[in-house]
């Protein structure tokens, strides 16, 4: 094996996502600690974003500086380096997260047992499908009283759509919570409720034995020993190239604050989560192993000190080596760029690199030459397929509120979308600028960021529309014909792609009936797709 293969067997870039308040923060945050990566709790825990807090800026300015060190955070385990990309809690920041998952090469699905399925834990799934992402489940919070797990699976399967596979099974829950069997390695893993240490009791129970009625009660043991009959004739033998193609999820059942169902939940990740694979561009599938290297930008932040302008750019390598001081070719912009303090995000410092295999994500200065989804290679002229714009859910129209900083307005604006804040659409007559968002909260940080970093003044008017829809039409003519038609119901993307502003689900609907010829998206993707 030649080291690069080395390095690209040993990696291993997920994202753990979930709805807020299932449990994302606590898992990463005990993964670390398993990992070495962190001393003790509480450290990751002062990263987050107040879920309750609605336009708190200071308080996201603050914590935008911290999140930039624990964007990716990298430990190593069994020999595997091991990088958990973090996505927002903040619904309003679900955009950021849906980037983040065209990034990574599987992803842990959190689950409160209380909740079950929530509204965000359907849209992140979506977003998965759409990539076959491999997902492992970790059903969070059984130490307290829950939905009985057989309704959590069947809810898992219908609302997202998909196949589970339990690999683990609770006794109890709540305050008679026992512990979970673990159905690969047949043994009886015991709950000690334990917030600060690693504790657990681990015994090899065989099901039918005397000792699991004395462990656990009679009771219990009679009702372990049928739910797994139940299991195994219900589902399917765990098949690992089934969970790689994103057909089936294992699910496994924990307490993440109590350090419980957190090792075995690692140890099947080492195990079955996939190394680096194989990426799709618009004119190729590039595979990791290629000597050339290719990489794109999936995330760009703001620099927390508002005095300077530079950016963080993060890229994800795909193929090659990326080196230091290299010159690598920006394809959208069509110019050689380099980079002499790249850096890595292992444990809490920055640390400048040297090189990034595949999988590794680079940070990257950047003064302003970045948008979301660009590519780097070494002169192929390709572009990685696949970082969705979706369809904004409120619209605002911007009005600049002093005249004599509009170019600081316009160069504001157009930097914070290419940051992924918010979208940009123009509108006609008169050059309108409409942004368009997933959450109320990105017209304040917007707001608050023109002000404080380009010294604009704006206010917002908000807007009827509820939904964008970029539009084609295989005949030019007839797309022309279309706009003219629609007025100022059309806008057009920063790329130029005309989109259609529709007022209600009703109103598009009727659209697309009455003009079947027309194609509307509610995603960005057929741009990459159709060039
Ligand atoms: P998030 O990142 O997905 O939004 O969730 P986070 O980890 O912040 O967890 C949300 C709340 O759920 C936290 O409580 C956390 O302590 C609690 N929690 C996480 N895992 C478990 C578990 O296994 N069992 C129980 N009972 N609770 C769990 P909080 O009150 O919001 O914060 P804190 O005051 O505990 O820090």
């Amino acid at each position: 094996m030649s080291t690069v293969e080395q390095e690209i067997a040993k990696r291993r870039t997920f994202a753990i996502i979930s709805h807020p308040d299932a449990g994302k923060t606590t898992l990463t945050e005990k993964l670390l600690l398993f990992g070495g990566a962190i001393q003790t709790a509480g450290a990751v825990k002062s990263n987050k974003i107040k879920k309750t807090a609605t336009s708190d800026f200071m308080e996201i300015e603050k914590q935008r500086g911290i999140s930039v060190a624990t964007s990716v955070m990298t430990f190593e385990y069994n020999s595997l380096l091991i990088n958990i990309l973090d996505t927002p809690g903040h619904k309003d920041f679900a955009e950021d997260t849906y980037r983040t998952l065209t990034a990574v090469d599987s992803v842990i699905l959190v689950i409160d047992c209380v909740k079950g399925v929530e509204e965000q834990t359907e849209r992140l799934m979506e977003v998965c499908r759409m990539r076959d992402t491999p997902v492992i489940i970790f059903i969070n919070k059984m130490d307290r009283e829950g939905q009985n797990p057989f309704d959590l699976l069947d809810e898992l399967e219908q609302k997202l759509n998909l196949k589970v596979r339990p690999l683990t099974w609770p006794v109890n829950g709540g305050a008679t919570f026992k512990g979970v069997y673990h159905l690969l390695e047949k043994q009886m893993y015991f709950f000690k409720g334990n917030k600060t240490k690693i504790e657990e009791e681990v015994v090899l129970l065989e099901l039918d034995s005397d000792e699991l009625d004395k462990k656990v009660g009679e009771r219990d043991a009679a009702q372990l020993r049928e739910d797994v009959e139940l299991i195994e004739g219900v589902y399917e033998e765990f098949n690992r190239e089934d969970y790689l193609s994103g057909k089936i999820a294992p699910v496994f059942f924990g307490s993440a604050v109590n350090n419980f169902g957190v090792r075995e939940l690692l140890e099947a990740f080492c195990q079955i989560s996939p190394f680096p694979i194989a990426r799709q561009t618009n004119v190729r599938l590039v595979e990791p192993l290629e000597k050339k290297f290719t990489g794109f930008i999936f995330k760009i932040h703001a620099n927390i000190d508002p005095r300077h302008r530079d950016r963080i750019a993060f890229l994800r390598v795909c193929s090659g080596v990326f080196e230091r001081g290299k010159f690598y070719h920006h394809t959208r912009l069509d110019k050689d760029v380099r980079f002499s303090n790249p850096y890595s995000f292992m444990a809490s410092a920055k640390e400048v690199i040297d090189e990034g295999f595949p999988g590794d994500v680079v940070g990257l200065y950047d003064t302003g030459t970045f948008k979301i989804g660009d590519t780097l290679t070494e002169g192929e002229n390709l572009q990685y397929a696949g970082i969705p714009s979706f369809s904004p859910e409120i619209f605002k129209e911007l009005i600049n509120l002093d005249p004599m900083k509009s170019k600081q307005l316009e160069k504001g604006v157009q930097q914070l979308t290419d940051e992924g804040v918010a979208q940009l659409f123009t509108v006609q007559p008169g050059n309108r600028k409409v942004v368009g968002t997933v959450g109320e909260l990105q017209f304040e940080v917007i707001q608050y960021r023109l002000e404080h970093e380009y010294g604009a003044k704006c206010r917002w008017v908000p807007m009827n529309t509820t939904r964008a829809c970029w539009i084609t039409c295989e005949d030019p003519k007839k797309l022309q014909e279309f706009i003219r038609l629609k007025g100022t119901q059309i806008g057009y993307d920063k790329d130029d792609n005309p989109v259609f502003l529709a007022d209600s689900e009703w109103m598009l609907r009727m659209n697309r009936t009455n003009n079947p010829e027309i194609q509307f998206h509610t995603t960005s993707e057929f741009k990459v797709m159709a060039d």
